[in-house]
């Protein structure tokens, strides 16, 4: 507290300084001490009394229950809903409280081995490898709930894809992949967080929704005020500006300001992320190169060696390859895989587009983007790669938009707008802050119109509750389209895997990105919409992860895209 006070105490001053030499400076014309004048002092002092607020670690742990689901009661149907989808996501708790860093998951001292080691494989079949976790000591783990990603490559081809990693709850896990393509293929497995870090992780996104918090700026004339805002607010302390959607109801709140009034807020932007979130024992379990995605070894060979079908070197033909797998349960089926760095999918083929097919594939079409900025990469690939598709200057912040390209000899119209808050972006004005619910709600849609979404980065700081009604507004909506106009195709971009320091870890993990993007698979399955599946590119790709993929991976979501806006006809 004292610390506190001393590290703010020069700003203190400069700002009662900067007061005395304001009323020196109007003490002339003291007449004239009007409203503006008033409201500028009210300013200084609310700025001082913010800047010598404690920030709100101290505030404690805040009362979630009347965020999640203000004034709209679930449904029957929804609260089942909720249920299962919570149940789906369920991660293990940790027997002990709090344990000791010794005692925490070592990828170190843990290894796997391939359990059905032969000397050949053929394409086809299935792999599935055994992973044992130790602690720091070298004793084996007797829980499970550590965050494990597995992947198959083979560097020289270029090719790769994810294995499905199930916990046993006991220290052991088993890895499944299929063999989709002939050569010499190598098993990674990383340890992403151990249980021990996830249990922290669980504990911040009930707790801790405002270690990203958000401001806006009030203006009115010459006078501003900045306020904290969020989802959820505790009201007690101060009165909350109520900026609640009135279409579907999404709740958004800021403080109010002393002076101006609710309706004079022009803007919206990140404040800041909330430091020292974690005690001095649960820092440990967030070391980089120690336990956050470090690979863990393989005990023998990490390889195994894979005959093609049909001497093509990879299999082309996915009924051949339901044909062999039929016999032996298959435990998992990735959505595809690279080769040669392009993704073949199990859904369909995937054409490679050039710039010149690709403005044949979009001709008379208009293709709305909406989300965070790993589909604003969308808009960014193509503008760049097609010359004819000329970026409209609106005026708009970079990197935040709404922006507009068109290809006017083409017929070609695509935009992008952000998604509406929570979004960190730099700065959007009110009258650019619309939710994708409201938006899809203002397409006609048609045969011609494809709209692209993704919506998930900006909620991993937020309780899973929070993600489920946004996905089901934004469903409600897709489905009101699909009504009206149901040759309108609908595209939405999973999450991706990336980066992640100990900092980055509490607000932007793979373990959240991982729960929402679960979510969001379940909750429009069976919806005849398009997913383009960011988190298996990049998770099967051997590039770093990044929150923005590199060029090459964005290149093949935009192929799979492109591949569903303009199948191959057959004849
Ligand atoms: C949170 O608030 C709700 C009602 O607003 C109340 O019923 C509940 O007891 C509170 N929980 C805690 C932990 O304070
Ligand atoms: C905010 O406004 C919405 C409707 O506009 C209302 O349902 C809700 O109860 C309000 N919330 C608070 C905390 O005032
Ligand atoms: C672009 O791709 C199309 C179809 O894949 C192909 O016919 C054409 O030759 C390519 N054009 C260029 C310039 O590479
Ligand atoms: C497509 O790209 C090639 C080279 O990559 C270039 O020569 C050609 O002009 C481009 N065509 C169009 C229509 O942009």
């Amino acid at each position: 507290m004292w610390n506190k006070l001393a590290r703010c105490a020069p700003l203190f001053l400069f700002l009662v300084l900067s007061g005395f030499i304001f009323l020196l400076r109007n003490i002339g014309s003291i007449e004239n001490l009007n409203l503006k004048t008033v409201s500028a002092l009210n300013q200084l002092q609310y700025q001082i009394s913010t800047a010598l607020q404690p920030r709100s670690p101290l505030l404690g742990v805040r009362n979630l229950s009347q965020c999640i689901y203000p004034s709209q009661d679930q449904s029957p149907d929804e609260i089942t809903e909720e249920k299962l989808l919570l149940g789906l996501i369920a991660w293990p708790d940790s027997p002990q409280r709090n344990p000791p860093f010794q005692r925490s998951s070592s990828p170190f001292s843990s290894s796997f081995f391939i359990l059905n080691s032969r000397i050949q494989f053929t394409v086809g079949e299935q792999l599935e490898a055994l992973v044992r976790m130790h602690d720091f000591q070298g004793r084996p783990k007797q829980h499970g709930g550590d965050f494990l990603l597995a992947r198959i490559h083979s560097p020289e081809l270029k090719a790769g894809a994810i294995g499905k990693v199930v916990d046993h709850q006991n220290g052991f896990y088993s890895v499944y992949f299929v063999l989709l393509w002939a050569g010499v293929l190598q098993v990674s497995v990383t340890l992403v967080h151990p249980s021990e870090a996830v249990q922290v992780l669980k504990r911040l996104r009930e707790e801790r929704p405002d270690r990203v918090y958000f401001k806006s700026t009030f203006r009115s004339a010459r006078s501003f005020e900045t306020t904290e805002c969020n989802l959820c607010l505790p009201s007690s302390h101060r009165p909350l500006c109520n900026f609640t959607d009135p279409h579907t109801g999404e709740p958004w709140f800021c403080y109010k300001p002393r002076m101006l009034s609710c309706n004079t807020r022009v803007d919206h932007t990140k404040g800041g992320y909330l430091k020292h979130l974690l005690t001095g024992r649960e820092r440990l379990f967030f070391q980089s190169n120690v336990n956050i995605k470090v690979p863990i070894l393989a005990l023998g060979s990490d390889e195994v060696t894979v005959e093609s079908l049909d001497n093509e070197g990879k299999y082309t033909d996915q009924s051949k390859l339901e044909r062999r797998t039929h016999h032996n349960t298959v435990k998992f089926s990735p959505a595809g895989f690279y080769y040669q760095d392009a993704w073949v999918s199990n859904t369909g083929l995937i054409q490679q587009f050039n710039n010149t097919s690709i403005t044949e594939c979009l001709q008379g079409k208009a293709v709305h983007l909406f989300g965070d900025s790993t589909v604003r990469q969308w808009f960014e690939y193509l503008t760049e790669f097609l010359p004819d598709l000329m970026q409209i200057n609106l005026n708009s912040p970079k990197n935040v938009g709404p922006f507009l390209a068109v290809d006017s000899e083409h017929n070609i119209l695509l935009k992008y707008r952000c998604h509406g808050p929570p979004i960190r972006f730099s700065k959007v004005s009110t009258s650019e802050l619309r939710y994708i619910a409201n938006e899809l709600d203002d397409i006609t849609g048609g045969k011609d119109v494809v709209v692209a979404f993704t919506i998930w980065s900006h909620f991993s700081t937020f309780p899973v509750e929070v993600y489920i009604r946004r996905l089901r507004h934004i469903r409600r909506a897709v489905l009101r389209l699909r009504a009206r106009a149901p040759e309108t195709l609908v595209v939405i971009r999973t999450a991706n895997a990336q980066a992640l320091d100990p900092e980055y870890s509490l607000y932007n993990s793979d373990w959240f990105s991982l729960q929402l993007d679960t979510v969001l698979r379940h909750m429009f399955r069976g919806l005849d919409v398009v997913l383009v599946d960011a988190w298996e590119m990049t998770v099967a790709h051997s590039l770093p992860h990044a929150l923005h993929p590199p060029p090459v991976i964005v290149k093949n979501q935009i192929d799979v895209f492109l591949s569903h806006v303009c199948p191959v006809k057959h004849k």
